[in-house]
């Protein structure tokens, strides 16, 4: 698997406290079987750091780090920006860090506000070259209350990432309910682990969830969010946005049918 969206580099924001706990998260992540991990620290604290250049000096350093205890995970660079109107300036400006420098930008919007900037912010954002990807939006209470709102968005280009943990309950009912719901209507492209730290804390892990996506939304839907699509972001090539999930047949269908 690929994770676009994990704060696994040490000491830098809410993430990991110490090396040793990145390190522990790196060696989890390549147990559950992901391949690649995108360090995806929030943009407040990388322009707090020093920006791309310092951040670029961590991601490095932490690579010997993984080296020197044969950790064989792959590390990419990349931000979660805050969508503000100081991101929409820096990305009109071509400064915004990418995932792996790509054009896909990893954004959230405030859990609990939905500003009334942010249909043209997320638009200039995509004028300026960016295709932005929508970190968890199941967790954000507007959405929650209007899917339909995510719907207008993906219909103009904005890719939407749900935390794998949402799928299994970890961030609460509302929460599970709203990525099963964003899932079924076809608009969600990636599952991530928005890793935090070693424990029960938001682990960088996604197989759990990529197992319940199976159950949800079938074998290829969930090899596409947690596989295909990532890795396309990796590579920076093309993301696929996946149909709404048809209704199974209720079962016994074939009996009744005599076939
Ligand atoms: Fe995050």
């Amino acid at each position: 698997m690929y994770d676009i969206h994990c704060h696994i580099l040490p000491d830098l924001d809410d993430g990991p406290s110490d090396l040793a706990a990145s390190l522990e998260m790196a060696r989890l992540a390549t147990a559950d079987g992901t391949h690649t991990t995108i360090a995806t620290p929030h943009g407040a604290q990388v322009a707090a750091l020093g920006g791309r250049a310092a951040l670029e000096e961590r991601v490095r350093s932490f690579c010997q780090a993984m080296l020197s205890q044969s950790i064989p995970l792959k590390l990419a660079m990349g931000v979660e920006y805050l969508l503000t109107l100081d991101l929409v300036r820096e990305a009109q400006g071509g400064m915004a860090i990418t995932l792996n420098g790509s054009r896909y930008l990893l954004v959230e919007i405030d859990f609990q506000q939905w500003p009334p900037y942010t249909d043209e912010a997320l638009f200039q954002v995509q004028l300026a070259g960016y295709t932005p990807i929508l970190a968890h939006p199941e967790r954000q209470a507007t959405i929650q209350q209007s899917p339909a709102l995510l719907e207008g968005l993906v219909e103009r280009g904005v890719l939407a990432e749900v935390t794998g943990g949402s799928l299994l309950g970890d961030f609460g009912d509302t929460a599970q309910r709203s990525a099963e719901e964003l899932v079924r209507r076809g608009l969600v492209h990636f599952i991530a682990s928005d890793g935090h730290s070693p424990t029960h804390n938001r682990p960088p892990v996604m197989a759990a969830a990529r197992a319940a996506l199976a159950r949800l939304a079938g074998e290829e839907t969930a090899h596409l969010l947690a596989i295909a699509n990532p890795l396309a972001v990796v590579q920076g090539g093309p993301v696929t946005t996946p149909g709404p999930v048809q209704p199974t047949r209720a079962k016994g269908f074939r009996w009744f049918t005599g076939r």
